[in-house]
C-alpha cells in the first residue's frame, strides 16, 4: 500500500535497494564521486614518488628499506585499482597526476625541523601520510557506498588493509627509528632506552594509546 502511495506520488516506480534516481545521475557521480577517487589515484601517485626515493635514503638499514620496498609495490597496485576505478567510468587518470602534489605538499610542509634523510623524520612523515591516506580512503568508501559503486568500495577496501597494515608497523617501529637514527650518529643509548626497540609498550600504556600491538616488534630495523 505504502508502495503504491509512493509511485502515485512521484508518477514513477522507485527502486528500494538502489539510490534513487536523484541520487545516481551522471552530474552527481561527475561532481561528488568521481573526485574522491581522483584524489585517491593522485595521491597513491605522489606517494609511489616518495616511497621509491626512500628506497634508497634506507639503504643502511635493510630491514626498514624491504618493508618500504614492499610498500612501494603496494602502492603501486593501489594506484593502478583506482585508475581502474576511473577508467570505469571512461575518465583517463593521466589528466589529474598533479593534484597529489599539492595534497602532500600540505603534509610535506607542516613537516620542517628535522631533515630528510634521516630515519625517524623518514618514519614520521610516513606514518602521517598513512593517516592521510586512510582518512582519503574511509571518505572514498563512504562514498562509494552512497553510489552503490561496488568496484570503488572494494577497490578502496583492499588499499586501506594496506595502510593500517602499514601505520601499526610504522608506530610500532618509531622508538627503533629514533634510536637507530642518534646511534648512527654516535650517541651512546642507555640499555632501558634500547630496550624499546623490542618492546615499545611502555611508551604507548603511559599515554593509553592503543596502536594494535601485538606484542613484539615484529621485524627489527
Ligand atoms: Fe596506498
Amino acid at each position: 500500500l505504502r508502495r503504491e502511495q509512493e509511485v502515485g506520488k512521484n508518477g514513477n516506480e522507485r527502486r528500494h535497494n538502489m539510490p534513487d534516481n536523484q541520487t545516481n545521475t551522471k552530474q552527481n557521480i561527475q561532481d561528488k564521486l568521481l573526485p574522491y577517487i581522483q584524489d585517491a589515484y593522485a595521491m597513491e601517485n605522489q606517494i609511489a614518488e616518495t616511497l621509491e626515493k626512500q628506497i634508497d635514503q634506507t639503504k643502511d638499514f635493510p630491514n626498514v628499506q624491504a618493508k618500504i620496498r614492499q610498500h612501494f609495490e603496494q602502492t603501486k597496485q593501489h594506484r593502478a585499482r583506482m585508475e581502474n576505478c576511473l577508467k570505469a567510468y571512461g575518465k583517463d587518470p593521466s589528466t589529474i597526476k598533479d593534484l597529489g602534489s599539492s595534497l602532500m605538499g600540505n603534509v610535506a610542509g607542516a613537516m620542517a625541523g628535522i631533515r630528510p634523510d634521516k630515519l625517524s623524520r623518514i618514519a614520521r612523515d610516513d606514518y602521517v601520510t598513512e593517516h592521510l591516506e586512510i582518512a582519503a580512503y574511509t571518505l572514498l568508501i563512504t562514498t562509494a557506498r552512497i553510489f552503490n559503486d561496488q568496484q570503488t568500495i572494494q577497490a578502496a577496501e583492499a588499499n586501506m588493509r594496506d595502510e593500517v597494515e602499514m601505520q601499526r608497523w610504522l608506530i610500532e617501529h618509531m622508538p627503533e627509528a629514533c634510536i637507530l637514527t642518534f646511534q648512527k650518529e654516535g650517541l651512546t643509548i642507555p640499555q632501558d632506552v634500547q630496550n624499546l626497540a623490542q618492546n615499545p609498550d611502555p611508551i604507548f600504556n603511559a599515554v593509553n594509546l592503543n596502536v594494535g600491538y601485538t606484542g613484539g616488534a615484529s621485524t627489527q630495523m
